[in-house]
């Protein structure tokens, strides 16, 4: 592969991963800024593909770079960001290395990690990639992923302050439902991103996501409008996006539940202040 094009392909990985802003550069002029830019951050190799061994450093601006904590950390265990960012970059490069469900390596374009925010409060899971996220590499970016940033838009939220992620990394031929094994196998990756954000709640969307997530087989109407438990994350399940699309009506049973979570975090939803995502 060009060494230009692996550069590129690698530090924008890192950057859907939520660890870096590449936005406008491109393969080894980015690296140059980087290393003119760099903290003493050592961040893991480059992949093999880049022909590069040696370690790089990443931008962590210098308040990043302090002890600071999550602020709703949940004791000894949470992560500073840094630590969080680390471990989000390792866990991403081994899902790009990953080949356990063999049948979906083969297919993908790529896989596609998860985005947003090491510290974020709130963690989206959805069920798997599309043909657009394997295209993009980033998770909710199709016609449901615009429903969706109608919806966080609504909740006076960014994209950008989530964590989006999905059970599956790599995207299912024809959209099937991801198989009970490609779940268990993409497990150890989600929940190594739930430990390094340790989001104070998860919003499971649709069937697949609340039933793998909290290992049930209750349907999704009966788990909605209440919370679950998953570590230390309140979890509330609700209805996936594409089936909004499919069946608008349900829109309001969404939005019922997306209050009760505002309401829990301690926000009036009569009164959001909507904000942009950048995306
Ligand atoms: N549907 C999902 O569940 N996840 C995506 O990333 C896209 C569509």
């Amino acid at each position: 592969m060009n060494l230009n094009r692996a550069i590129e392909q690698t530090l924008q990985s890192w950057k859907r991963a939520g660890l870096l802003d590449v936005s406008g550069c491109s393969g080894v002029s980015l690296l140059e800024r980087l290393v003119q830019r760099t903290s003493s951050v050592t961040v893991p190799s480059l992949p093999e593909a880049a022909g590069i061994s040696e370690t790089v450093t990443t931008t962590l601006s210098e308040k990043e770079e302090t002890n600071e904590v999550h602020e709703d950390s949940a004791g000894e265990t949470d992560m500073n960001l840094k630590e969080r960012k680390t471990r989000l970059l390792e866990l991403s490069e081994q899902v790009a290395a990953c080949k356990k469900c063999a049948g979906l390596a083969a297919g993908r374009t790529q896989t596609v990690f998860g985005v947003g925010n090491p510290r974020a409060k709130v963690m989206f899971i959805g069920e798997a990639p599309g043909a657009d996220e394997d295209k993009q590499g980033e998770p909710f970016v199709g016609r449901a992923g615009k429903l969706l940033n109608t919806i966080i838009e609504a909740c006076g939220w960014t994209r950008e302050e989530l964590y989006i992620c999905n059970i599956l990394r790599c995207r299912p031929d024809g959209n099937r439902n991801p198989t009970p094994i490609e779940a268990a196998n993409c497990r150890e990756f989600l929940d190594g991103q739930i430990e390094a954000v340790n989001p104070k709640y998860i919003v499971c969307w649709g069937t697949i996501a609340a039933q793998n997530l909290l290992n049930e087989s209750t349907p999704i109407g009966r788990m909605r409008g209440k919370f679950y438990k998953y570590g230390r994350a309140k979890v509330l399940c609700t209805y996936h996006p594409s089936y909004l699309l499919r069946n608008p009506p349900a829109k309001k049973f969404v939005w019922e539940d997306l209050k009760i979570l505002l309401r829990e975090m301690g926000v009036d939803p009569d009164k959001i202040v909507k904000k942009k995502s950048d995306s």
